[in-house]
């Protein structure tokens, strides 16, 4: 499975996220890889209207009290049927108790949940422990990055979680542009990728994200 990362890159905006996410579906549809766009709460609204799911959101909240003004809570989620949330992404971080606290909420009401760690130690600490339907190990440093992957830059580590936190599937992130670094993370028991720039940034999206695909089947 693939999750395709629409972070808030200006080829997401408006009408450019739709068509990107239109893209996700069709490819996966013609691949036979579950592909899911991870956006905005207000594309999320529009994918689920012209399209329809699966989408997931890149955050969401867990807000005790209720009086608190501005957050994207999880019973609003789940009213919107929008499918589920990543949490604690290193460019969204929370702390451990609230990662924990919000991934048991969203298991609750039935939301699926993507939880973000970016090194061993967490996942030996707290991240095996968690409820969640995915785990996600992205190192920090080459997430965007161009040159080196989690793949190519940390196999050993990959590896190493996968088998701490196995049933429990493992995800992995941060700079996955080639069939390559797929195969490599495969080959050590991640089950599933989250892609943001090879893809978003792609001259044609279309095209990479098949190649990436293909390259799961
Ligand atoms: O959530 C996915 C993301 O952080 C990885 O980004 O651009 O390295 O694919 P990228």
């Amino acid at each position: 499975m693939i999750f395709v990362n629409f972070k808030n890159y200006p080829q997401t905006q408006g009408e450019k996220g739709l068509k990107l996410a239109r893209i996700c579906q069709e490819v996966s549809q013609k691949t036979k890889i579950p592909i899911t766009p991870l956006v905005s709460p207000l594309l999320a609204l529009e994918i689920l209207k012209k399209l329809g799911p699966p989408v997931f959101l890149q955050h969401a909240d867990n807000p005790t009290p209720s009086t608190k003004t501005g957050y994207i809570t999880l019973t609003q989620i789940k009213n919107l049927k929008i499918t589920g949330t990543l949490l604690n992404h290193s460019e969204h971080r929370l702390s451990p108790g609230e990662t924990k606290n919000t991934a048991t909420a969203a298991q609750k009401l039935g939301l699926k949940t993507i939880v973000c760690l970016s090194s061993l130690g967490q996942a030996q600490k707290w991240g095996r422990h968690l409820k969640t339907d995915y785990l996600v190990y992205e190192p920090l440093e080459f997430i965007g990055s161009s040159t080196d992957s989690v793949s190519t830059r940390r196999p050993e580590i990959i590896k190493k979680i996968a088998d701490l936190v196995s049933p429990l599937p493992l995800l992995v992130g941060a700079g996955i542009r080639t069939p390559e670094d797929i195969k490599i993370a495969l080959s050590l028991g991640a089950a599933g990728f989250l892609i943001s720039s090879a893809v978003v940034l792609a001259k044609n999206p279309r095209q990479k994200l098949t190649t990436l695909a293909k390259s799961l089947a």
